[in-house]
């Protein structure tokens, strides 16, 4: 029996389209009204507070000592903001999940580590945490919708994760992924979604010190709605690259397809680098919007971390290295 359900691209736009590309639409492509619309969907007050489970079984890890080396020019994201502002398509397109998020159970909590190492494992997320040397890190976020952070992540090199599990030589790529269906995250019922969601890196990006698996924010273990108890950030890619919610990494010798690319590949790609000049299909990537009224500033080529990152691409500029 064939049962066909519309797909994404036969459903009017308002309908389908998810809410970084609507929204952009409508307001991201320039001038004082695209202006207007950012602004208004910046909560200027806080709606929930950051919901940090109080009964954390490491809490006491918190706040870790500050790695001063990455410094970041701009004044931090007020916390409430950040924790109000988010992009977790599980629990819906809005950017007002926070609440919904507090449905996910982040403890027992393990993540799968397999593929091509030496030691794959599956791992209870408070063993993950102690053994990994956590510390906090002030890095510039920058979403592909063209809005902007700056926050203290709190967390530990995917570096020290690779000498734990010890990948093989074969290991090109690093896939990881969010849990699957559930009944807990209503945004999950969506039908044009693949789920779950998926990103990757190659091995080179990874072991990278600037790339981080996240397990806290404001000195605090992380609250849901920002991918608790383990998320990526790296902080020369636009945002979508940062996972959250991670259940599985796995060492692969083929490039994974991520969530956005296997919905759009033509406006979302896998290398997802900053680039204020490389203007997104549809809206420009030259400025950025600081949430929580900061103001439209320019974006920087890697989100202003060039200098450390820029060689990790040099033998691949035949590559769409910017969507
Ligand atoms: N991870 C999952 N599992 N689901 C998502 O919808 N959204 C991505 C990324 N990670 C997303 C995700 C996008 S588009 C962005 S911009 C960031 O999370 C937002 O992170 P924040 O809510 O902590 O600011």
């Amino acid at each position: 029996m064939l049962i066909r359900s519309k797909r994404g691209w036969e459903l009017p736009e308002s309908a389908v389209t998810p809410e970084p590309l609507y929204l952009s639409r409508r307001g991201l492509i320039g001038g004082a009204a695209g202006l207007a619309a950012i602004s208004a969907t910046v909560p200027a007050a806080p709606a929930l507070a950051q919901a940090a489970p109080a009964t954390d079984p490491t809490a006491d890890l918190y706040p870790a000592r500050r790695n001063a080396s990455y410094t970041v020019e701009r004044p931090l994201t007020a916390e409430d903001v950040a924790a109000n502002y988010n992009n977790f398509y599980e629990f819906g397109t809005s950017k007002r999940v926070a609440r919904a998020a507090q449905a996910l159970p982040i403890r027992p909590w393990s993540v799968v580590i397999d593929g091509l190492v030496e030691k794959p494992q599956t791992i209870d997320i408070d063993s993950l945490i102690r053994r990994m040397p956590l510390e906090e890190r002030v890095y510039r976020f920058r979403c592909v919708e063209a809005w902007a952070m700056t926050v203290p992540w709190t967390g530990f090199p995917i570096k020290a994760l690779m000498d734990m599990v010890q990948p093989l030589g074969s290991a090109k790529f690093v896939r990881m992924e969010t849990f699957g269906a559930q009944p807990w995250a209503p945004g999950m019922r969506s039908p044009w979604y693949s789920w779950p969601y998926v990103e990757g890196l190659t091995i080179d990006e990874a072991a990278h010190d600037l790339s981080i698996l996240v397990t806290g924010i404001y000195g605090k273990p992380a609250p849901r709605q920002h991918g608790a108890p383990l998320r990526l950030i790296v902080p020369w890619k636009y945002g979508f690259k940062a996972v959250k919610s991670i259940v599985r990494i796995s060492f692969t010798s083929e490039r994974p397809v991520s969530f956005w690319e296997r919905l759009q590949g033509g406006e979302y790609g896998f290398w997802a680098n900053v680039n204020p000049a490389v203007a997104h299909p549809r809206w420009s990537q030259a400025t950025e919007e600081l949430i929580g009224g900061g103001g439209r500033v320019p974006t920087q080529i890697y989100n202003g971390y060039g200098e450390y990152v820029a060689p990790l691409y040099k033998d691949r500029q035949n590559e769409r290295l910017w969507a």
